[in-house]
């Protein structure tokens, strides 16, 4: 089967927003009325940045095209360092529908996010990975890193 890989438009928000949910049910969270705030926001949040291009997106569309995967960046800026780019690509929102996984959608998605980022002339990717994610990330050479954090309540 072979699949294609395009960037996503403003009209494709439904399906960034059922992958963002999908990934969150998958993680284990399972509170009704958590995931419709959270999904609202999310779209509130997402179209605003697509807007002032500070978020890209990828899909993958099985032929027949259905959306079977996808995946984005939000282009966060970084405080100022030595050797530091003004903005880090944060990968987030990888999902693969169930019966499109184990075909190597999410690392297509990974690796087109990672080709405009180097092609934009950014340094540095950084994402939070789920544990069925992990996997795909540490194949394609990213490493754990000394990030930390601390619960405040
Ligand atoms: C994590 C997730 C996005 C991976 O999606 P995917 O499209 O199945 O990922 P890939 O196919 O690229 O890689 C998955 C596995 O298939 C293998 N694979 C890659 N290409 C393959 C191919 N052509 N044929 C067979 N297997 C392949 C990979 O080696 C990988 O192995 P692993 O399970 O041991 O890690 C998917 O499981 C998912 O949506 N999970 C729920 C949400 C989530 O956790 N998202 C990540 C947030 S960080």
């Amino acid at each position: 089967m072979s699949f294609v890989i395009r960037r996503a438009t403003p009209r494709d928000l439904k399906h960034l927003r059922r992958h963002r949910d999908g990934m969150f049910r998958d993680m284990g969270c399972d509170d009704e009325k958590a995931l419709a705030a959270a999904d609202r926001a999310y779209a509130t949040w997402a179209r605003a940045r697509m807007r002032s291009g500070r978020f890209k997106a990828w899909l993958a569309i099985a032929p027949g095209g259905r959306v079977a995967a996808g995946g984005a960046i939000w282009l966060r800026q970084q405080q100022p360092g030595p050797r530091r780019a003004p903005m880090a690509p944060y990968l987030l929102s990888m999902y693969t529908e169930p019966e499109f996984r184990g075909k190597g959608l999410a690392t297509k998605i990974v690796k087109a996010a990672t080709a405009w980022s180097r092609k934009t002339g950014l340094t540095k990717m950084l994402l939070h990975a789920s544990v069925k994610g992990r996997g795909v990330y540490e194949r394609l050479g990213w490493k754990r890193t000394w990030e930390m954090e601390f619960p405040l309540a």
